[in-house]
């Protein structure tokens, strides 16, 4: 089948770019080979190389972590110091710019890690989206701090102030929005960056690079290509980052955080796995529950943090929601990204023997599988298996497999499941599928405390980003939101003065000259 040709890649794209002390550099040295996973039979028999990046050195970390120094000056800086509405604007210049980078990003958003065409588009425009209420947000932050409080015969003035040098790390299943809903926060306040994009998901930085130049000071933002193990960690160990800022795995959190020789200086804020639950009462809607459940196990062939990763059905309707699902399972097509198919193509080629290690695991323990194209096998993809009964003896039970493979479980008593959780490393989200009030309220009451969100009848997911996204135990450290973030990457911080007549009159008048921007009280509208 012909690739529509706006779609086409007509030959590998040769990326050399980093942006470093506001210079796009270009670099000379090592490079890694782009591969992407979309190929079936009609189209390329092989993975196809797309392109190259720069494999940066100790060296080039080193710079870009100077330039991001430099640029905070442990806060004296031209950006921590600048007027609110100032670094408004550069975000707003930036935006403008962004947008006009839609198609490129959505295009290698598809080629590299294999994202539907309507899902790449979605990560875009919401990203965009994110980035117009953070900067609205941040005026009505900045609004409620333009106030004086009076009390006990103290006068205050107390704002939200950057926390300084953030290395901002994202994962490959969203590279453009979660890196940008850690990255836009941190700017915004205050703070500098450097910034490295994940594995897969790279080459769609390259075109923004040029918008990330000419809207910011030199230094606020570094971006750097290379392995994680050669740049990040040299970053980390000079102790002069303040901030971790990483969605992907708890063991590359945990290890960058033990490189930094300052750990009570180090602030983290972290999205990591989850092994998000959905729990079947027997009361539940079945038609309804077998839609959720397909998207919530399956969008993005289960590649989402927030995904249902095992699924607890009760007795009475086990027979009744496996039937339903396997059947609709089965009728979903697999297809390349621009065809718009819930399935595609698996961006890690090492992904499709870790989905059949799973299953093979589960099998010789007692799972069967259930739908009948469960487990099916190409290069680049395993079709979604159903697997029935698990327990705790499989792989599956425990890892989060981020992928096409969804354990079902049953249960008599809603304890089994609650037990799991309550078990569980991870503490994100729960999806309860179920209608009578008296059962639910009492569940509910117990879910709360185990999670951080608990969906009624509905998938989990993280949107709308103006709700808090965050888990607890090994699923996060801190909360993301439009105005949680901006919490996140800073601190409470002001100025207060006895209540006489000499304070009095020097505030007045450094509110009245306006010489401060941080003792001030107008409004950014
Ligand atoms: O990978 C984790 C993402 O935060 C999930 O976001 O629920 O909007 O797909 P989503």
């Amino acid at each position: 089948m012909e690739i529509p040709k706006k779609f086409q890649i007509n030959e590998p794209i040769s990326h050399t770019k980093f942006l470093i002390d506001g210079k796009i550099g270009k670099w000379e040295g090592r490079t890694t080979k782009v591969i992407s996973t979309l190929f079936c039979d009609t189209y390329a028999k092989e993975p196809t190389l797309i392109g190259t990046t720069p494999l940066m050195d100790e060296a080039s970390a080193n710079q870009a972590l100077d330039s991001a120094y430099k640029a905070f000056n442990q806060g004296q800086g031209n950006w921590p110091t600048m007027k609110v509405y100032e670094r408004i604007r550069c975000m707003e210049n930036f935006v403008k710019k962004m947008v006009t980078k839609r198609d490129e990003v959505v295009k290698l958003l598809m080629w590299e890690i294999g994202k539907n065409l309507n899902d790449s588009e979605k990560e875009f425009d919401r990203t965009v989206d994110y980035i117009k209420d953070t900067i609205e947000e941040y005026k009505i932050i900045d609004r409620k701090g333009a106030d004086f409080q009076n009390n006990s015969g103290v006068r205050a003035i107390i704002r939200r102030g950057p926390l300084g040098v953030v290395l901002c790390l994202g994962p490959y299943n969203y590279p453009l929005n979660e890196t940008f809903a850690l990255l836009i926060p941190a700017i915004i306040m205050g703070n500098t960056a450097i910034f490295k994009p994940a594995k897969h998901g790279v080459l769609l930085i390259a075109p923004l690079l040029e918008a990330f130049k000419e809207s910011f000071p030199k230094g606020v933002v570094n971006i750097i290509f290379g392995r994680g193990r050669e740049i990040a960690s040299p970053i980390m160990k000079s102790g002069k980052v303040d901030v971790l800022a990483l969605i992907g795995h708890s063991s590359s959190a945990i290890s960058l955080q033990d490189l930094h020789p300052q750990k009570n200086r180090l602030r983290l804020v972290l999205g990591l796995e989850a092994k998000n639950p959905a729990i079947i009462l027997e009361d539940a809607d079945i038609d309804l529950t077998v839609d959720e459940c397909i998207s919530g196990t399956l969008s993005y062939n289960g590649q989402r943090c927030t995904a249902l990763k095992i699924i607890y059905v009760h007795e009475k309707v086990k027979d009744k929601f496996l039937n339903k699902f396997s059947k609709k399972i089965d009728e979903l097509n697999l297809g390349l990204p621009w065809e718009n198919t819930l399935l595609t193509p698996l961006p890690e080629p090492s992904k499709p023997d870790y989905i059949t290690d799973l299953i093979d695991d589960a099998k010789s323990l007692g799972a069967k599988i259930v739908n009948k194209r469960g487990g099916q096998k190409q290069k680049n993809f395993v079709f979604p298996a159903i697997l029935y009964p698990v327990n705790d003896k499989m792989r599956v039970y425990q890892e989060e497999q981020f992928g096409p493979v969804i354990p079902v479980i049953s249960f008599s008593n809603v304890k089994k499941p609650i037990d799991f959780m309550a078990d569980s490393n991870y503490g994100q989200q729960v999806s309860i599928f179920g209608k009578d009030v008296s059962r639910l309220g009492p569940i509910i009451d117990s879910l709360v405390n185990l999670v951080c969100r608990v969906n009624l009848n509905s998938a989990c997911q993280r949107g709308p980003d103006i709700y808090p996204f965050t888990g607890r135990k090994d699923s996060a450290v801190s909360t993301l939101s439009v105005h949680d973030a901006l919490r996140s990457f800073s601190i409470r911080t002001f100025v207060a003065s006895k209540d006489n007549d000499l304070n009095k009159n020097i505030l007045r008048e450094m509110i009245d000259s306006k010489k401060s921007s941080f003792v001030r009280t107008d409004y950014y509208l």
